[in-house]
């Protein structure tokens, strides 16, 4: 039977220089988005990762041309032939982020039928928020199962707000609710809007398409509705996440790292904590003067101290590097705590991070590390995307070898991570085998039959 996990050995420090790919969490909205204009469109710095092939089976599904030049990070997408407003099951359970599509569909073809969505099992993650503001902007909703049929009201009893109050910054419910605005007569505002990097690049292109949309003091995003959007061409932020497993990856092995195309200002309180544990963090590159905030480069200390983190929604710290950061914790002098704030079942890695060594304990939403001074290899299950990312990282410090499952989380979330840190010096393989007696890894070495 064929099996397939990561497989992570103890490795040297690691060093180098590293070019990060665009931000998955934006790029997904961003696809969303294109099927508000009709024509073909180009965004750039696509990282090709499983979500990223996932969304285009769902834009392909609606009826788009999609072109995917995966060496040159190029997506090309046509929607002048979308005919399609419904998204079956099928796609709709693979990728929670699927639901971005009903903004986009309501606006443009003032209906909307997709199933309701799957993706990582990280809590609940109810869609009340995207539901609630859909019905204040006058969308009315009938559920249909498993489908949810939404269209454009047209009973004059049901009032149209153009004002939306969301109870919590949720990142998708405000990308979806922005996006049907774009077209929608008026003017609406969404009040306690979510303000991640990534909400702001899709402002971005959606500005670049013809669309009014404005941020104001007190999260509030104002949005006039225009007429028509146009195709555009854009090139997606850096993925912030991606930049995080990095620098850590040379914070828990004493090495050093340069990410010359890094946004610093998009990971502030990130940088302050490892600044905080005692690393060297520098901000800014001399090549490229006129983006001073452009480029990060780390070299790690010797004896980190441990440190406290409370997630929140941006500027606060994010949730996705919260189980990352808590392998560097768990390597740390002293006590660090961990404090989740975003999802309800964020805390799964500490299971598996206690397999390794690491001395953890839960108590709710908060978790108490105390520094240990290794970790040993042994088999884990990667439980989210960014639980697979802490558990790699571990793997490369943890005495001996590790062995990673789950490892489908690692690939929806990133562009071969593994290729990158192997560039750093990392032994790490994503091994895909039915018969692993005898396997020669990409870097030459032989994987030995008792790993099986
Ligand atoms: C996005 C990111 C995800 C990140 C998260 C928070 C993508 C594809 N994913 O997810 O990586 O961890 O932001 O930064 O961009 N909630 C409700 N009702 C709703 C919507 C959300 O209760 O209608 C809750 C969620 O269950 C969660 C919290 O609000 O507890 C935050 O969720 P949200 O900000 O919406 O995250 P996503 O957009 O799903």
């Amino acid at each position: 039977m064929s099996e397939r996990f990561l497989l992570v050995k103890q490795s040297q420090p690691l060093h180098g220089t590293v070019e990060l790919t665009g931000a998955k969490n934006a790029v997904l909205v961003i696809i969303a988005s294109l099927l508000l204009a009709e024509g073909k469109s180009t965004l750039y710095s696509v990282p090709n990762s499983a979500d990223v092939r996932c969304f285009i089976a769902l834009m392909t599904e609606l009826g788009a041309l999609v072109h995917f030049d995966v060496k040159l990070k190029a997506l090309t997408i046509d929607t002048t032939m979308v005919n399609s407003i419904e998204v079956s099951p099928e796609i709709m359970n693979k990728m929670r982020a699927s639901i971005l599509v009903m903004g986009p569909l309501l606006a443009r073809f003032g209906k909307a039928r997709v199933a309701l969505p799957g993706g990582c099992l990280i809590g609940a993650r109810p869609i009340n928020y995207h539901l609630q503001g859909f019905r204040k902007l006058g969308v009315s909703l009938i559920e249909d199962k498993p489908f949810l049929s939404a269209s454009i009201s047209t009973d004059s009893s049901n009032p149209i707000h153009d004002r939306v109050i969301l109870e919590y910054p949720s990142v998708g419910a405000t990308e979806n609710l922005l996006m049907y605005a774009t077209l929608k007569p008026g003017e609406t505002v969404i009040v306690n809007a979510a303000l991640e990097p990534e909400v702001l690049d899709l402002i971005d292109i959606l500005n670049k398409m013809g669309a009014k949309i404005y941020c104001e003091p007190g999260q509030l995003i104002r949005i006039i509705g225009v007429n028509k959007l146009n195709p555009v061409e854009h090139t997606v932020i850096p993925d912030r996440l991606e930049a995080g497993a990095l620098l850590l990856a040379a914070c828990i092995t004493k090495g050093s790292v340069h990410l010359p195309n890094a946004r610093a200002d998009h990971m502030d309180l990130f940088l302050e904590k490892l600044r905080e544990m005692g690393h060297e963090v520098y901000v800014g590159t001399h090549q490229t003067p006129l983006f001073p905030l452009l480029g990060i480069s780390l070299k790690a200390c010797q004896n980190p101290q441990g440190v406290s983190i409370k997630t929140g929604p941006y500027p606060g710290f994010p949730t996705d590097l919260q189980a990352p950061l808590m392998t560097a914790m768990a390597l740390s002098k002293d006590i660090s705590t961990v404090e989740e704030t975003v999802f309800e079942n964020r805390l799964m890695h500490v299971k598996e991070l206690t397999k390794l060594g690491a001395q953890i304990t839960v108590e709710g939403q908060k978790a108490t590390i105390r520094g240990v001074e290794k970790l040993y290899g042994t088999e884990l299950i990667a439980t989210d995307i960014r639980a697979s990312c802490g558990l790699a990282l571990a793997g490369l410090i943890a005495i001996g070898e590790t062995k990673i499952g789950g490892v489908h989380h690692w690939e929806r979330g990133y562009d071969k991570l593994e290729e990158k840190l192997r560039f750093m010096g990392g032994n790490i393989n994503l091994i895909e085998a039915s018969n692993i007696d005898n396997l020669m890894l990409p870097n030459g070495e032989l994987l030995k039959k008792r790993i099986a």
